[in-house]
């Protein structure tokens, strides 16, 4: 295994001042948002929807990496460019979502494990030839009662670290996504306790599989008073909480952290990143976004499948991101909020 460009490519997804976006939705979640704002459910709107978002102005400044789906890292514009050809022009690192989704937990009614390892060595090295410099998988862990089993948090523990190895063997960077689920009426702390839980298991699994610690991202989320909670920690507490869980759990080998937003409205999901990086700003993480909902709800709000609308829409998805990378520069504020994207002022 050649190491060395593993852990140049790790470094250069979480460089400073950027992050990436998640574009990796499969058909059916793709086709879920796409209803609830009456947008078709075609493949030409998905393929659409993607050429907004890589063709949008000056993306490559703040976003490192964009993790395509099968459907769509084959894909191409509208005049016939390819999106591989199109994101690369854009000095933007493509890389490729691999699991084939969270399933029912044989024997665990409540709980998930994710599939795809069947078959995952061709489909890597496919994805490589093609360009992918990394991937992406993502587990399920439901806080509930009595649940998570350390059934369902070993299951996908492993699951995660053979994943890893694979790609690692294919010479492509594994993102390593365990998510807490944001739904439920948990509290931060239990969610806290949860995430941590998990990122121990999460490791010990990585370290048995050989995993080169310094070629691969974390991707886990953020710890968060849970949804149907009425007490809502701050911006700060979930700082603190979040912060505090990582260092106990994610070895300083790995070069990166890059959160999920699990559902969190765009806004918070940036504050709280900028308050990791203000109140911890010597961590041994590059502390970045990967996020697919905070950067591209408020631009596919925005664009509801009208072509009329794809200038609108790319402004909203650049602001996102530009306010994200400020974010993981510890540099967020109102004024960057408030700032109008390309009629300045900006930073
Ligand atoms: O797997 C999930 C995505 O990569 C991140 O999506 O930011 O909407 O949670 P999200």
């Amino acid at each position: 295994m050649n190491i060395q460009p593993l852990i140049k490519t790790s470094k250069a997804l979480v460089a400073a001042g950027k992050g990436l976006l998640a574009m990796d939705e499969s058909t059916p979640t793709c086709d879920k948002r796409f209803e609830a704002l009456g947008i078709p459910k075609t493949v030409e709107a998905r393929r659409a929807w993607r050429e907004l978002i890589i063709t949008t102005p000056g993306l490559g400044q703040w976003i490192s990496g964009v993790i395509l789906y099968d459907e769509t890292i084959r894909q191409s514009t509208k005049a016939g460019v390819p999106f591989l050809k199109v994101i690369k022009e854009a000095g933007i690192i493509p890389g490729i979502k691999v699991d084939a989704g969270a399933k029912s937990l044989a024997g665990w009614p409540d709980e998930k494990i994710t599939e795809g390892l069947d078959g995952l060595r061709d489909r890597l090295v496919e994805y490589g030839r093609m360009g992918a410099r990394f991937a992406k998988w993502r587990a399920v862990i439901t806080i509930g009662d009595g649940i998570p089993s350390t059934s369902c948090i070993e299951a996908n523990a492993h699951a995660l670290a053979r994943y890893a190895a694979l790609c690692q063997e294919a010479g492509i960077v594994p993102i390593v996504e365990p998510e807490v689920l944001l739904d439920g009426p948990h509290s931060i702390e239990r969610c806290r306790e949860v995430t941590e839980q998990v990122l121990h298991a999460v490791f010990a699994h990585l370290i048995q599989q050989g995993i080169v610690l310094e070629g691969m991202l974390l991707k886990p989320n953020m710890v968060l008073s849970g949804s149907k909670n009425a007490t809502r920690a701050t911006v700060d507490d979930v700082a603190d909480a979040t912060v505090h869980c990582l260092l106990r759990t994610v070895p300083a080998a790995v070069p990166g952290i890059a959160f999920l937003s699990g559902g969190q409205p765009a806004e918070p999901a940036t504050a709280r990143l900028n308050a990791m990086n203000t109140r911890f700003p010597t961590l041994p993480w590059s502390v970045t976004f990967s996020f697919s909902r905070a950067i591209q709800q408020p631009a596919l709000d925005l664009w509801r499948g009208d072509e009329a609308n794809v200038p609108a829409a790319q402004k909203a998805l650049a602001h996102r991101a530009r306010c994200n990378a400020a974010a993981h520069r510890g540099e967020y504020d109102s004024s960057v909020e408030a700032a109008d994207i390309f009629n300045g002022p900006g930073r």
